[in-house]
């Protein structure tokens, strides 16, 4: 990291130096650890606007630009040469695995898809009209029950158990959520098929007939695995880390990421995107669509579901990835003319030539064809969320290891500007003599 000094000068004439830190790209970060040791004050930064939490080497986003690399490879070829399982072994280890090393990690996370009998007993405790995202949450953090050989966070041998086990069995859960939502039977892992297609048997087979996966999903579904492996320093990332960071269990800093991912304006942006996109169906297609913009316009509160991003200020690489699948997919269906995604093309038209749109720099995000793609391979709208939480799991145990490596690595605990009311005592209040017991 190169270095330089800022100087702060306060109000009453002193100063404070701090120094300046440089990555390998992008912005300089100032350091302001000392900050508090030298003034006195905090930063201000709700929402981490300009706050860089940690150092990573994982994923890099340059917003402007439209650019999203993992480990330093565009998303672009990862996403055309690679499959969701090399991409997993590149987060997690930092290269590209050779044939070997691909073989061996991919023969590794197949032999532990199954997941613990038991844990079915526990699912069957949760009503079966559960959203998948709060079937998840549980299951997730109760892995730490079944799996408690590798339950210590400092321990590097029960991360990578622990690791192996997430990303081997969050398809088995979310397929087990899912069969157990519409009642039919839960079906195991089968080893011989790859991890999409594993996913797609465990949907959609039944013990009835043979289930053969059809090769084009299978590519679709690994790449939208691939899209949404890892994101930088996210909402769901950062809770993995914070939660991480007291030391507790991977499986319930994981769990703790499935529960933040699940809101609208993070990984629950898909199902809120597919939701908007059949409510313009409905109230009369693409005609409708200026009374939905001037709606936005209106109401701060109504939002282009899949549109607008904290750091892309362009177009998200993976939206134009995505559209491309969602082409094949409906091309394989036969279903080009889709209402929806003719909505979605039309939206998107119409959205990218307005002000209001390009005044904030609002492009269409991975939200936005992903929920087209999932609903064409058979995906219902409740579970897209949970398609996210499984793709990300690799990126949430890689921050997760790394933070853990971190020769900076401290508890998170962040400070605040107190505007509450200061101390003030009890005895000047008119209490009921009465009211204590
Ligand atoms: N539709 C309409 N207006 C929007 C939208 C949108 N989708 N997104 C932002 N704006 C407006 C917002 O109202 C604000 O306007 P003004 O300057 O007049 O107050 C301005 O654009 C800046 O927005 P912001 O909310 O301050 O930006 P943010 O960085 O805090 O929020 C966001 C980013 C993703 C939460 C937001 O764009 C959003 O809610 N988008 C819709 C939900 C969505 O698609 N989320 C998926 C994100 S990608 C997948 C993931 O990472 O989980």
């Amino acid at each position: 990291m190169s270095e330089e000094n800022v100087i702060l000068v306060l109000a009453d004439g002193s100063k404070v130096t701090l120094p300046v830190l440089g990555g390998s790209v992008g912005p300089k970060v100032i350091d302001v650890r000392k900050l508090y040791a030298q003034s006195g004050m905090f930063t201000f930064d709700p929402g981490f606007m300009s706050t860089a939490s940690c150092k990573s080497a994982i994923t890099y986003i340059d917003g402007d630009q439209g650019e999203l690399l993992y480990r330093g490879y565009p998303i672009e070829q990862l996403a055309e040469k690679c499959s969701y399982l090399d991409v997993c072994y590149l987060l997690l280890n930092g290269e590209l695995p050779d044939t070997t090393s691909s073989s061996q990690f991919k023969n590794l996370v197949s032999h532990h898809t199954m997941v613990n009998e038991q844990m079915l007993f526990f699912l069957r405790g949760f009503r079966r009209d559960a959203h998948p995202m709060a079937v998840l949450t549980g299951l997730v953090g109760a892995m730490s029950a079944f799996y408690h050989d590798s339950i210590d966070i400092n321990n590097a041998e029960h991360r990578h158990v622990s690791a192996i086990r997430l990303i081997a069995k969050m398809p088995t859960l979310v397929a087990l959520a899912y069969k157990y939502g519409v009642g039919q039977p839960f079906m195991y892992p089968k080893n011989h098929l790859s991890h999409a297609g594993n996913f797609l048997y465990m949907m959609f087979g039944t013990p009835c007939e043979d289930y053969i996966v059809n090769p084009v999903f299978e590519k679709a579904l690994d790449r939208i695995f691939t899209l949404h492996a890892d994101h930088e320093q996210n909402a769901s990332t950062s809770t993995v880390r914070l939660c991480g960071s007291s030391g507790t269990n991977p499986f319930a800093a994981i769990a703790a990421g499935v529960a933040c991912l699940w809101g609208p304006a993070h990984g629950g942006a898909n199902e809120a995107c597919l939701n908007m996109l059949n409510d313009i169906c409905q109230k009369g297609g693409v005609s409708y669509i200026p009374t939905f913009i001037n709606a936005i316009k209106e109401n701060k509160d109504v939002k282009l579901m899949g549109f607008g991003h904290r750091v892309y200020k362009n177009y998200d690489p993976r939206a134009r990835l995505m559209q491309q699948t969602c082409y094949e997919v409906l091309a394989q269906l036969d279903s080009q003319s889709d209402p929806l995604f003719q909505v979605a093309q039309a939206l998107e038209k119409i959205a990218l030539e307005d002000e209001y749109f390009i005044k904030r720099k609002l492009y269409p995000n991975v939200d936005f064809y992903s929920g087209i793609v999932l609903r064409a391979l058979g995906i219902p709208t409740k579970l897209f969320t949970g398609i996210f939480a499984l793709s990300r799991t690799v990126g949430w145990i890689a921050q997760l290891n790394e933070m853990i490596s971190d020769e900076d690595y401290k508890i998170g605990r962040p400070r605040q500007l107190f505007v509450g009311s200061p101390r003030r005592d009890m005895d000047e209040l008119q209490i009921p003599e009465n009211a204590v017991h």
